[in-house]
């Protein structure tokens, strides 16, 4: 097992203690092989599918031990995503079964405290971001595992916390906007520019140069701007078939349009890219390579590749997360509450408790 392995590589160094960068070494792996020897956890588990209030803090959870190609990660901080919130509900139980507890929560940023055998791109005390990919190992624990493969270092510029809040939706925002082809110059509309997604797609598109428009209620107007959206629209009083103009790609971040209604703003190669598959759209959905417009929906993949870009533009200042709301992990079920009711400005996380 990836994880004996690992402590006889502690002991060996343990042992090498001369030169100053050894020591440092073998110092960094002893604090984190005292980690490991902890056996058990806080985390926020749900033992069914339900309200907020299946979800229960308890204290003492086994932590997970890493397979050969996995790390275990010391959380710092998690983000809430609404993906969550209709796992928690059970909205996707034929996918997620019915194996219960589960530690829900995909975002996750916090330090390697453990290697797998076969892990070759981390080592014990990098700071790490990734989106992860179980639905019953999540982030809202205070130790969790993670292939090497999803996981990229930490921006150097951004806390534990505002590196939770990036990889769902900033994965979504890039991919989608890839999915439609963006290239610079275009014309690009985003529905729903305030929340997670939206927020980084309205950055992002504006790294490529291009004109944005974005949709928000009217207590976001301000905050569409000051993201870089060159025009904005109230959806509580206005529609997609107000705007003037055509657009290259529209981004349904929200999925509360349809490609019938945003085909006459399209260009005549235009994209309708949705996060979210509804019955309005499941028939343009199906027949769109028909056409030369297109729809197209599409599931977030966890892909290092796009999260190292991600974090390149993070680093170089051209985006960033937004934080709307912090919460502890004993208010996991507030966070839920908040999140569920689908006006975050940004991003909600979670801070880990040491
Ligand atoms: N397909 C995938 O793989 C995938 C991946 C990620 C997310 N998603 C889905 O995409 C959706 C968005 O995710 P998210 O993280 O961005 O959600 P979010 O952060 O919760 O979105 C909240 C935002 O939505 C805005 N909003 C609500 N109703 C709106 C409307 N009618 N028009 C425009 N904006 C509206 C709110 O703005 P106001 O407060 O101003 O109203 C708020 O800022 C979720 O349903 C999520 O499950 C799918």
């Amino acid at each position: 097992m990836g994880y004996n392995k690992y402590t006889e590589s502690t002991q060996v160094c343990e042992k090498n203690l001369r030169s100053p960068i050894v020591r440092d070494m073998a110092l960094s792996r002893i604090m984190a092989y005292s980690q490991l020897r902890r056996l058990w956890m806080k985390a926020a588990l749900i033992y069914s599918y339900g309200s907020p209030d299946v979800l229960e803090l308890h204290s003492e959870v086994k932590i997970p031990e890493p397979q050969a190609n996995e790390v275990l990660i010391r959380v710092r901080a998690a983000g809430i995503n609404p993906v969550d919130c209709k796992l928690r509900k059970g909205a996707f139980k034929l996918f997620t079964g019915f194996m219960f507890p589960k530690i829900l929560g995909f975002d996750v940023a916090g330090e390697v405290v453990g290697i797998g055998n076969r892990v070759s791109h981390f080592r014990i005390g990098d700071a790490v971001m990734g989106l992860l990919q179980s639905f019953n190992q999540g982030s809202y624990a205070q130790f969790t595992v993670a292939k090497q493969n999803i996981l990229v270092q930490k921006p150097k510029n951004l806390s534990f916390e505002e590196s939770a809040a990036v990889p769902l939706a900033g994965l979504t925002a890039f991919q989608a906007l890839s999915k439609g082809g963006i290239e610079n110059g275009m014309r690009v509309l985003i529905l729903g520019g305030a929340g997670g997604v939206g927020s980084f797609a309205v950055q992002i598109a504006k790294t490529y140069d291009c004109t944005v428009t974005a949709s928000a209620g009217p207590n976001n107007q301000l905050f569409l701007r000051e993201l870089g959206a060159d025009f904005t629209f109230d959806y509580t009083c206005q529609t997609v078939a107000d705007l003037d103009g055509k657009f290259d790609i529209v981004v349904d971040a929200v999925g509360r349009s349809s490609f019938a209604a945003c085909r006459p703003i399209l260009t005549s190669r235009g994209s309708y890219i949705t996060t979210l598959p509804t019955w309005t759209n499941a028939g343009s959905l199906l027949f769109s390579p028909l056409r030369a417009q297109a729809a197209k929906v599409f599931l977030t993949r966890s892909s290092h590749r796009d999260l190292q870009i991600l974090k390149k533009l993070i680093e170089k200042g051209r985006i960033r997360p937004i934080i709307d709301r912090n919460y502890s992990l004993e208010q996991i079920r507030e966070a839920h509450l908040y999140v569920q009711a689908e006006h975050v400005r940004g991003k909600t996380v979670i801070t880990m408790p040491d």
